[in-house]
Order: structure tokens, then C-alpha cells, then sequence
């Protein structure tokens, strides 16, 4: 794949630069900006160049249709003050948009598209979407390695119609992944949380083969709770699990990976309720499970203890309130006070977890941080990831 700080002639061109700035958002704050600062390099590196530059990123899911909630504008005004310079987010139906009508003022030298997903041409990696953003701009980069786990219009399709490139942050991400995956030490404990349950269910049975250890915490884990027989309440839950959940088992009786779950947990009776500890028989119809109880959490120490590497993606519990914050907070501190012993190698991955480990202000005792969460977990799956594969063949 062709790298953009390889390339010569940059001056004057027009970029469209695929970015992943979907940061947490609380009431239209940013509750934590490290994806922003991941992408100051690149924007600096292109603004050096004197490239025009076109942002594309999204923020959540806003299932392609218009929703304020999910505007780009407190990302955009963030990025303005790190950057020290004027941008404009340009709330206009893209599909309105001309070339000409982009970079008319000399002083203009980088827009801001809205949120990419308030259009559902972009989820279906829709031909006639890419062919029209491709329209604006003279190249691609993809910059957004946390985002190209999507077969979407602007991480995949685009690259049919402009010479792409990779960008700084998503080429660092790779060499580091590649670099845990080739040199890893054993025992490999891999921790998998968070409330993405769709997308990550069905990636844990690829990843049995290659773990000694495989512990699943969080939102992820009520399924597996509820598989096993057990009542979850109102906990967050996916239907359609079972059979992912059942690939689980199955295939773990093949390897010698353990798999790990809650054996007891917290629970509220709504999300900003005091905690309370329940063991798995005694959760009842009006209980959410917000975190990990305190066996769970001491059997996760243990194997932190004899594990030599560890990647964890997803935090334990509800986090943001901090009666639900304990069990990922002890995980961190386990893999903390290894890390400065020298004794672990540690990577974490995905837009909560560095949240969560900022709130800790212990980012710099983690050996790797990736931006990614879904598509870091895809990564280790040894798959080729749709935004890379799009890139391979753009040569
Ligand atoms: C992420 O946070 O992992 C990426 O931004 C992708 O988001 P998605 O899971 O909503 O596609």
C-alpha cells in the first residue's frame, strides 16, 4: 500500500481525508480527545504541504439519517484550537457539493464534512456515494485504521475512484499490531469487553486458537451469562447470540485456551444507581448488569498475574458512573503494576478503553494504545480488514 509521506507533489492538490473521530460525547462535550490528538500528524504534515484538505469522519450510529445529537461540531471546534487554524464544517447535502464550491477564499484550507453516516449510501458502500466524494478532491487517505473494519463508502468503494494512500497514524498502528502478533510472549490472556456485542461476539471464536486466555467482561458478557441459563434482567442484551455463543465453547474444547466469564456481578436498577453485588442465581427481573463482581475480579488478577502478554479491548462495567467503575479499574492497575515490573507486555485498544485509562492517567504504563477497538480485534483475527485491502489493491 502506497504511505502519503511518501509522495512528492502535494501542494495545491485536494485531499479527502478519511479520519475516525468518533470520540465519547457527554451532553455535546468530548469526554476524551486522544483519537483528536492521534490525528494532529496528519492534518499538520498536509497543511505543511499545502494541501486542501476535505475531513470525513463520523461520530456513532446515526443509522443514516440526520440527527443533531450526533453533529460533528464540538469535534470540529476542538480540532480548530489544536490546530490553531480556521475550519469549515460544512453542513450542505453533500451530494450539492462541487469541486468548484469548495475552496473558493485562498484562506480556506480545510473543510469539514458532516457526519458521514447521516447518509445510508455510506454504510451500504454505496458505488454512487464514493463516486461523488471522489468527485471533490484529487486523492484519498485513510487515516482511520479504527474504522476500516467497515465495508463503508469512504473506507472501501472511494479507493475504486481516486489514487489512495495510507495515513501516518493507521500505518503506526499497523506495524505496532504486526510487531505483538509476531513477537508475542506466552502466556497471551486477551480481555474483551465494551457493549459492542454484535461485532465482537463471533470474532472470539477465531481468536481461541491463538490465546491462552480469553476473558469476556462487560456488556459481551451478558450473553454468555444468559446462556448459560442464568436471568440478566434489563441488561443490555443482542438477540441472535446463541449460536455465536455455543461456536465459543465448542471451539475452546478444541484448544487449550480457557474462557473466562463473570461469576458474579454488579448491578443497578438503572444506570445511575448505587451498586449492589449479586451472584449470577440471584439477579432479578428489574437488575441491570452494570459491572463485574468482586470473585470475578480477583480470578481476572490471577491470570494477569501469569500472563506475559495481555490485549484488552472493552472496559468491564458502565464506567462513566463510577459505582460501576471497579472492576475495569482493578483490571488496569493489575496490568499497571505488572507493566512497570517489566513483566507483561500490555496493548489496549478502542475508543472507551483509552477513555477509561485516561481517567486512571496511567496511558503511559500500557505498552501499545491503539484507537481501535472492533477493527484491532479483527486485526488479530488474521483477517484482512475491508479500508486495508482497499488500499492494497489502489497500487
Ligand atoms: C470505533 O469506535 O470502533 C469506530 O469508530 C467504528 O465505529 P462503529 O463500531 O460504530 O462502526
Amino acid at each position: 500500500m502506497k504511505n502519503i509521506k511518501d509522495q512528492e507533489n502535494l501542494s495545491q492538490k485536494i485531499v479527502l481525508l478519511r479520519l475516525d473521530l468518533n470520540v465519547p460525547l457527554k451532553n455535546g462535550f468530548i469526554t476524551d480527545e486522544t483519537r483528536i490528538d492521534k490525528i494532529v500528524p496528519i492534518l499538520n504534515f498536509l497543511i505543511k504541504k499545502k494541501s486542501k484538505i476535505i475531513i470525513i469522519s463520523h461520530v456513532g450510529r446515526p443509522r443514516g439519517e440526520f440527527n443533531k445529537i450526533f453533529s460533528l461540531k464540538p469535534i470540529c471546534e476542538n480540532l480548530e484550537k489544536k490546530l490553531k487554524k480556521k475550519i469549515q464544517l460544512l453542513d450542505d447535502n453533500i451530494f450539492k457539493l462541487t469541486k468548484k464550491d469548495l475552496f473558493k477564499s485562498p484562506k480556506n484550507q480545510i473543510v469539514f464534512l458532516e457526519n458521514i453516516r447521516f447518509y445510508k449510501e455510506e454504510e451500504k458502500n454505496d458505488v454512487f456515494f464514493a463516486k461523488h466524494l471522489a468527485s471533490l478532491a484529487d486523492l484519498y487517505v485513510n487515516d482511520a485504521f479504527s474504522c476500516s473494519h467497515r465495508l463503508h463508502a469512504s473506507i472501501s468503494k472511494i479507493t475504486e475512484f481516486l489514487p489512495s494512500y495510507a495515513g501516518l497514524q493507521l500505518e503506526t498502528e499497523i506495524n505496532a499490531l504486526k510487531k505483538v502478533t509476531t513477537e508475542i510472549k506466552k502466556p497471551i490472556t486477551c480481555i474483551i469487553g465494551g457493549s459492542k456485542i454484535l461485532t465482537k461476539i463471533s470474532i472470539i471464536k477465531n481468536l481461541i486458537p491463538k490465546f491462552d486466555n480469553i476473558i469476556i467482561v462487560g456488556a459481551m458478557a451478558n450473553s454468555i451469562i444468559n446462556y448459560k441459563g442464568y436471568n440478566i434482567g434489563k441488561s443490555i442484551k443482542e438477540l441472535n447470540c446463541e449460536t455465536a455463543v455455543k461456536e465459543i465453547f465448542k471451539t475452546s474444547k478444541n484448544h487449550p485456551c480457557e474462557i473466562t466469564f463473570p461469576e458474579d456481578v454488579l448491578v443497578g436498577k438503572n444506570i445511575n444507581d448505587l451498586s449492589k453485588v449479586k451472584k449470577l442465581n440471584d439477579i432479578e427481573n428489574n437488575d441491570i448488569i452494570l459491572d463485574i463482581g468482586p470473585t470475578t475480579v480477583q480470578k481476572i488478577k490471577e491470570i494477569i498475574k501469569i500472563s506475559k502478554t495481555v490485549l484488552w479491548n472493552g472496559p468491564a462495567g458502565y464506567f462513566e458512573n463510577p459505582n460501576f467503575a471497579g472492576g475495569s479499574y482493578e483490571i488496569a492497575k493489575a496490568i499497571v503494576k505488572k507493566n512497570k515490573e517489566k513483566s507483561i507486555y500490555s496493548v489496549i485498544g478502542g475508543g472507551d478503553t483509552i477513555a477509561l485509562i485516561n481517567q486512571l492517567n496511567v496511558i503511559q504504563d500500557f505498552n501499545f494504545v491503539s484507537t481501535a477497538g472492533g477493527a484491532f480485534l479483527e486485526y488479530l483475527e488474521g483477517k484482512e480488514l475491508p479500508g486495508i485491502k482497499a488500499l492494497n489493491q489502489n497500487v
